[in-house]
């Protein structure tokens, strides 16, 4: 069964849960951001740290996935991945980037533009570390984004990395690691009744960041 034309179309919400004033923000947008972070936590959103990631590669052609913030603080939004997969070879060519984050129960959506930075070696390690020892093994067994002949060759090169260290520890492979967004722009958006919706952006300036608000 799908849905018909007329019940796709009549899908929609009207946004009253809370408003979004300048008042409310706070100076620093990274601060705001883990104030609704958190509230999404708490709200038990699906991993709420799951943001939108699109990319852009040698064509000009925007790609987009959904990956996990790991680390937010004044340095920026970091996330782990293989640096060998398409996006990492987009970013490679193409540092500007863009995030997106949607909760649903909250009714908020938080957009950034910026660029992005390889984080270092030590920590990508030390992230690495702290992941699920199947986790470490996944990410030597897959060339992430290539093409694969069947589910049972993935499995075959899971079994292999298994065999390969044994009991030991996972060393970071040279190809997984961490990438740092540094925000240009973060918007907070707060849906509203009659799509009046509350968009309220921080643009970095030399001097810190200037809020202004949008139209909906
Ligand atoms: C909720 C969720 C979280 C994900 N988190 C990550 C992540 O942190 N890192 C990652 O490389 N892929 C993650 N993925 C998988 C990516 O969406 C994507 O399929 C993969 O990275 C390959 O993307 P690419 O071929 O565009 O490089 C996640 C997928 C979902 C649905």
């Amino acid at each position: 069964m799908a849905l018909s034309a007329e019940q796709l179309a009549a899908l929609r919400c009207d946004y009253s849960l809370a408003p979004l004033r300048r008042a409310d923000l706070d100076g620093d947008p990274v601060v705001q951001f883990n104030r609704w972070l958190e509230q999404a936590h708490v709200a038990e959103v699906i991993e709420p740290n799951a943001m939108v990631l699109s990319t852009v590669d040698g064509e000009g052609q925007p790609w987009s996935r959904t990956v996990l913030l790991k680390v937010c603080d004044e340095r920026g939004f970091t996330f782990f991945t293989n640096y060998g997969s398409a996006k990492g070879r987009q970013m490679g060519g193409n540092v500007r980037v863009a995030l997106t984050f949607w909760w649903g129960a909250l009714e908020r959506q938080v957009n950034v533009t910026g660029t992005v930075e390889k984080t270092s070696v030590e920590e990508s390690a030390a992230y690495f570390q702290t992941r699920p020892r199947k986790s470490q093994l996944g990410a030597w067994a897959s060339a992430q984004s290539a093409v694969v002949e069947g589910r049972d060759v993935l499995e075959r090169q899971f079994a292999e990395a298994e065999e390969r260290f044994g009991e030991g520890a996972v060393p970071l492979p040279e190809h997984w690691g961490g990438f740092r967004v540094r925000a240009q722009t973060v918007e907070f958006w707060q849906g509203r009744r009659s799509r009046l919706h509350d968009r309220l952006r921080y643009v970095r300036t030399a001097g810190g960041w200037e809020v202004g608000r949008l139209s909906p």
